[in-house]
This record gives C-alpha cells, sequence and structure tokens, in this order.
C-alpha cells in the first residue's frame, strides 16, 4: 500500500521526524521557516496530513485549496489557529496536544509570578547594568507571594496545577473563575474558591489567566478590568496573546495603575507591543511555558502518534472534532 503524504510545516525533534518517515512521505521543514498563508496553502498542496504548531492556521481558504486533507495534528494543547467548525465542515480531524504539557507549564506559570512579584528581571537588569554600588532596605522590594490571594481566571488543567502548587506549596488562598464551575472534590482537592470575575480582580494580590482563545475571550483584561485591580497587584498572562489588551497593560503599568506583570503571550507576537518594551515593571518571555526538553519531545511525539493512528485505524488519540461517519 502506498504511503499517504504528509507536511511537518515546523522543524521538530529529528527521532520524532524519524518515526514520522517510516510511515508517511514527508516533506518537512527544518529550516523552520516560518511560511506566508499562501506558502502553507500551496506546500499542504498533496498532503493528506499535516503537523503543525501555534504559528500555523487552518482556515477554510486553506481547506478549500486542498480537499485532499484529511487530518491535522497541532504540536500545542491551544488550537486558535483552528477554524475547527470548518475542518469538521471540511471533513479533516484535528488534534491538540493536552496533558503530556499540564505540569511542566504550570510551573513555568509559578516561575513567571515569582519573578513578577518578587522582580527578578528588573533587578538583574539593574546588576547586569552595573548599577548596583550598596543594599538598601527598599531596594527592589516587591509583593509577598507566600500567603498572599491568587485569583486564577480559566480553571482546565494548567489553572487547576497552578492552584495546588499556590494552596499547598505556598500557602496562597486560591480563587478562581471559570466558565463552568468545578466538582466540589476538584475544588477541595485545589483549595480553591469559586468567585466572580468582579471579586477576583478587585480582591487578588496576583492574578493568572489560564483562559483558551476565543473571539469570546478577547481582550478579557483590558483598561476596565486592569482600572479594577489593586495598585499592588500583579497580572500574569500564560495563555494566549488577545486575552490581555497588550495597550492598555502598558498605560496601567506605565501610570502604577497595577504593579507589575508577566507575560509570555502577546498580541500579534512574535511583535511586542513597543510600549510594553519601554515599561520596567514587566517581565517579558517568549512564549516558553511548555519549553522543556522533555515536554516539547511528548507534545511532537503525542502530535505524530496522532497522524498515525489516524491514518493506521481512522482514530486520533486525543482529537478537537469528530467527523460524521468515522470509525468509531
Ligand atoms: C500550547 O501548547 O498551546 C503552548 O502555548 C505552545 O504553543
Amino acid at each position: 500500500m502506498s504511503k499517504s503524504s504528509i507536511l511537518v510545516a515546523r522543524a521538530i525533534f529529528p527521532e520524532v521526524l524519524q518515526t514520522l518517515s517510516q510511515v508517511f512521505e514527508v516533506e518537512s521543514n527544518q529550516a523552520d521557516e516560518v511560511w506566508s498563508a499562501a506558502e502553507l496553502t500551496r506546500r499542504m498542496q498533496g498532503k493528506q496530513g499535516a503537523l503543525t504548531t501555534g504559528s500555523e492556521r487552518i482556515d477554510a481558504a486553506l481547506l478549500q485549496a486542498n480537499p485532499q486533507l484529511k487530518m491535522v495534528a497541532n504540536m500545542a494543547v491551544g488550537f486558535n489557529n483552528f477554524d475547527v467548525p470548518a475542518m469538521t465542515a471540511a471533513g479533516v480531524l484535528a488534534s491538540n496536544t493536552p496533558d503530556v504539557l499540564t505540569e511542566t507549564t504550570a510551573d513555568f506559570g509559578f516561575a513567571l509570578l515569582m519573578a513578577t512579584a518578587r522582580r527578578i528581571s528588573e533587578s538583574e537588569h539593574y546588576l547586569r547594568a552595573g548599577h548596583w554600588t550598596k543594599w538598601s532596605y527598599d531596594m527592589f522590594a516587591g509583593a509577598e507571594v507566600h500567603g498572599s490571594k491568587l485569583g486564577i481566571l480559566g480553571m482546565g488543567r494548567i489553572g487547576q496545577g497552578i492552584a495546588r502548587r499556590a494552596a499547598h506549596g505556598f500557602g496562597m488562598e486560591v480563587m478562581y473563575h471559570n466558565r463552568s464551575r468545578l466538582s466540589a472534590d476538584l475544588e477541595a482537592e485545589c483549595k480553591a474558591r469559586y468567585v466572580s470575575k468582579e471579586e477576583l480582580l478587585t480582591t487578588a494580590d496576583h492574578v493568572m489567566l489560564v483562559v483558551p482563545y476565543s473571539a469570546a475571550s478577547h481582550h478579557t483584561i483590558g483598561a476596565a478590568e486592569l482600572a479594577m485591580m489593586q495598585p499592588t497587584a500583579t497580572l500574569v498572562n500564560i495563555a494566549r496573546g488577545g486575552i490581555v489588551d497588550d495597550a492598555a497593560l502598558a498605560k496601567a503599568l506605565a501610570a502604577g495603575q497595577i504593579a507589575a506583570a508577566g507575560l509570555d503571550v502577546f498580541e500579534g507576537e512574535p511583535q511586542v507591543h513597543p510600549d510594553l518594551l519601554k515599561v520596567p515593571n514587566v517581565v517579558l518571555t517568549p512564549h516558553i511555558a511548555s519549553a522543556t526538553i522533555k515536554t516539547r519531545k511528548a507534545m511532537a511525539q503525542l502530535a505524530a502518534d496522532n497522524l498515525i493512528a489516524f491514518f493506521s485505524n481512522g482514530q486520533a488519540l486525543t482529537p478537537l472534532n469528530s467527523l460524521p461517519g468515522a470509525a468509531a
């Protein structure tokens, strides 16, 4: 039987590429160019499957130009780069990589919270610039983390991982807001109390964003929400760019409306709003929350396994949609 053809749209671990090459005819992109939509559409010609990252948009136009496409596996848990309804309508299965990155991403969320509240980046830049000449009682004095109030917006698997770290490791009082409330058992395990978005924003010492991006969650945090937060509060976004209005955040940080922010994701990334680069009280990292070698390998392997499973038995391991007439 002839092999199906797939496109691996970005560079991935060579051993995962090797596994895929044993099963499929593979066109890869180990040079790791970020293709335009037109180039991606062109490269997709003749491919039945594809492995993408969050940088590749799979939308109605690409699907229309590639009626042969059967499945796209995203190497990410987030899938706002996929138009899933359009994929379903075109008979294309979509998959993502949940679970394998939960704890690693929760670790990073906590690291970014610590770095933000305790002014780690700002003080390191000061030291490297040769400004440190003496110890002073209030030098880079930041906000307390242990025992403080953490508000988590978005309480999926990663939010729950952060809650456990905060409550059990740091004795924090954890509040959360989510579209749906957790079961009583999960709330008890995470030691987390369900509150309104308003209560969370007005009373939390630290606000952590872990909400998936959609049209409905666009600018969940804008000027009005920032105005509700305490002037001593910190804001951490490890969710997606677009959840925060970055221009409004830069203004709030410059005006001291909130104390500090930690951002791993940005509107229009890899571009960063120029005003965010001008304010010192923000920690900026380039979308690395899931970036450990072990976790990134697990993500690549799961994306590959999804393709292999789908093309061998019609079922992906972690599908995002179901297709009419697909194998039960
Ligand atoms: C994810 O898995 O969604 C991470 O943000 C990496 O893209």
